[in-house]
């Protein structure tokens, strides 16, 4: 499958660029950027080689809206990246993969953070514990938003990519703001089927590169090796394994959320004792 613009666009990648701040502004250092990050979930080997592609069944009228909402959203964004028509004819480049993932983790920096958002209002509005979970869905938003950025030091955002972001992040906080004023469990089920496809995109990404249609021994960017505490030799498939394993944190995250949205009580227990998440485990190959 591979082409001469695949060729082209792998050259370019084999060279690790300077960090730049999410592919849009002036270059920013690795350090100040990882000090900045909120802690979270490290991973070792055996944790990113674990990593299963589940699915919950829908079993209510609520989950079934939230998975054919998740499939018509996906489904457009794998035309509009033009992701679906180069698999079929075989002419996949890294461009497609990445217009594909920039629209998926725009949306999902902007469910994560809306959810945060919510849950911290209503704890302040209800004089209520929220019992954990702000903490988690802050840690997942930070996490997704390291996602988009990692993917942005892999191609300069043109216009097409800048304009997609900024209307693509104010119709989905619009939407989901909406959908989790309507029904918190809607809500919740439609950001972990979401997770669901993010956990099987990259897992089809790892096979790609795994047959050498691209990014084969691309090191790592200085970002992704930072915030993931990854080893200096490190490539793009180390970092997509490590992604991955934050997808499928979130997509159980958020699964359990819509499940327990009834008990104002339910404790969080994503939660990590205070320490653990910034110790971490060296990723190593
Ligand atoms: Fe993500
Ligand atoms: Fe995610």
């Amino acid at each position: 499958m591979h082409s001469s613009t695949q060729h082209s666009t792998m050259t370019q990648l084999d060279e690790r660029e300077p960090l730049r701040s999410g592919g849009l502004g002036a270059p920013v250092s690795g350090d100040l950027l990882v000090e900045d990050a909120v802690p979270h979930h490290l991973w070792s080997s055996d944790d990113v080689q674990a990593v299963k592609m589940t699915h919950e069944s829908p079993k209510t009228m609520t989950d079934r809206m939230a998975f054919g909402m998740v499939q018509l959203i996906t489904g457009m964004f794998d035309v509009i990246s033009g992701y679906a028509r180069a698999r079929k004819m075989g002419t996949l480049t890294a461009s497609h993969w990445i217009s594909r993932l920039v629209l998926l983790e725009t949306l999902s920096n902007a469910a994560g953070a809306t959810a945060a958002l919510m849950r911290h209002f209503r704890s302040v509005r209800l004089l209520r514990r929220d019992y954990g979970w702000v903490h988690t869905l802050i840690e997942e938003t930070e996490n997704e938003r390291m996602h988009l950025l990692v993917v942005l030091q892999l191609k300069q955002a043109g216009s097409f990519h800048r304009f997609l972001i900024i209307w693509l992040q104010l119709l989905y906080i619009a939407m989901i703001s909406m959908t989790y004023m309507m029904s918190v469990r809607l809500c919740y089920r439609m950001i972990a089927y979401f997770e669901e496809t993010a956990v099987t995109v990259y897992t089809t990404l790892l096979h790609d590169i795994d047959r050498g249609i691209l990014w084969h021994e691309t090191p790592a960017p200085l970002l992704a090796i930072k915030y993931w505490r990854l080893s200096d030799d490190a490539t793009l498939r180390d970092v997509f394994l490590a992604i991955r394993a934050d997808e499928s944190r979130h997509r159980d995250v958020n699964h359990l959320l819509c499940n327990v949205s009834n008990n104002p009580e339910a404790k969080d227990p994503f939660l990590e004792p205070p320490g653990r998440s910034q110790a971490g485990v060296m990723l190593r190959r």
